[in-house]
C-alpha cells in the first residue's frame, strides 16, 4: 500500500492505496465521486476527464499515487458552494449539450480546461480542444454550441467587486476540510 493524500474538490483525503489503483477508481469508489464515469478504462473515450492541478486529463490513464500532493477538480466540484452551477454546466444545461449524458462529465471538464487556456474559441477550436472525448450520442454540434455560449457568458461576466469575484469563482480545492478515508 502507499500512502496518497490529495486535495479534491476542496478536500483535502489521506488514504492508503494500492500502487496500481487508477485515479478514476480512487475517485470513485473510494472518495465517492461517481459524476466521474469510466466508459472504456482504454483513454478512448474522456468520460473520466477531471483537472489535475488545472489541466484536464483522463483520470483512467494516472496512478492514484501519480496524484499524490495534487489538486484535482471533479465535475462535482465546478459549482459553488451555494450549489451554483459552473457557466459551462449551465450552458450544457441550457443549450441540450446531451442526450445520455454520459460524455458529459468529461466534456464540460475538457471545455473548461479549453476554455481556460483560449477564453475565445473558433468552433474548430473547440472541436480540437474536445476531440478527445467521444459522444456515442453525436451530440457534437450542440456541444460545440454550449462551448461558445459558455464562453462568452464567461467573457461578459466580469466582477466589479472583490467580493462578487469571490461568488463568481466556481469551487477549487482549497483544503478547506480534511478528510482521512
Ligand atoms: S474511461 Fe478514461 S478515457 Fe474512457
Ligand atoms: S450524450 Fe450520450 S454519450 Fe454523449
Amino acid at each position: 500500500m502507499t500512502k496518497i493524500s490529495m486535495t479534491v474538490d476542496g478536500v483535502r483525503y489521506d488514504d492508503d492505496v494500492e500502487p496500481r489503483t487508477l485515479l478514476v477508481h480512487h475517485l470513485r469508489e473510494r472518495l465517492g465521486k461517481i459524476g466521474t464515469v469510466v466508459g472504456c478504462d482504454t483513454s478512448n473515450c474522456g468520460s473520466c476527464t477531471v483537472l489535475l492541478a488545472g489541466k484536464s486529463v483522463k483520470s483512467c490513464t494516472v496512478l492514484a499515487a501519480q496524484a499524490d500532493g495534487m489538486d484535482v477538480t471533479t465535475v462535482e466540484g465546478l459549482s459553488t458552494p451555494g450549489g451554483a452551477l459552473h457557466p459551462v454546466q449551465q450552458s450544457f444545461h441550457e443549450t441540450h449539450a446531451l442526450q445520455c449524458g454520459f460524455c458529459t462529465p468529461g466534456m464540460i471538464m475538457a471545455a473548461v480546461d479549453l476554455l481556460n487556456e483560449n477564453p475565445d474559441p473558433s468552433d474548430e477550436e473547440i472541436r480540437e480542444g474536445l476531440e478527445g472525448n467521444l459522444c456515442r450520442c453525436t451530440g457534437y454540434q450542440n456541444i460545440v454550441r454550449a462551448v461558445q455560449h459558455a464562453a462568452s457568458t464567461m467573457r461578459t461576466d466580469v466582477p466589479t467587486t472583490p467580493e462578487t469575484a469571490q461568488q463568481s469563482q466556481p469551487a477549487q480545492p482549497g483544503a478547506s476540510q480534511e478528510v482521512t478515508t
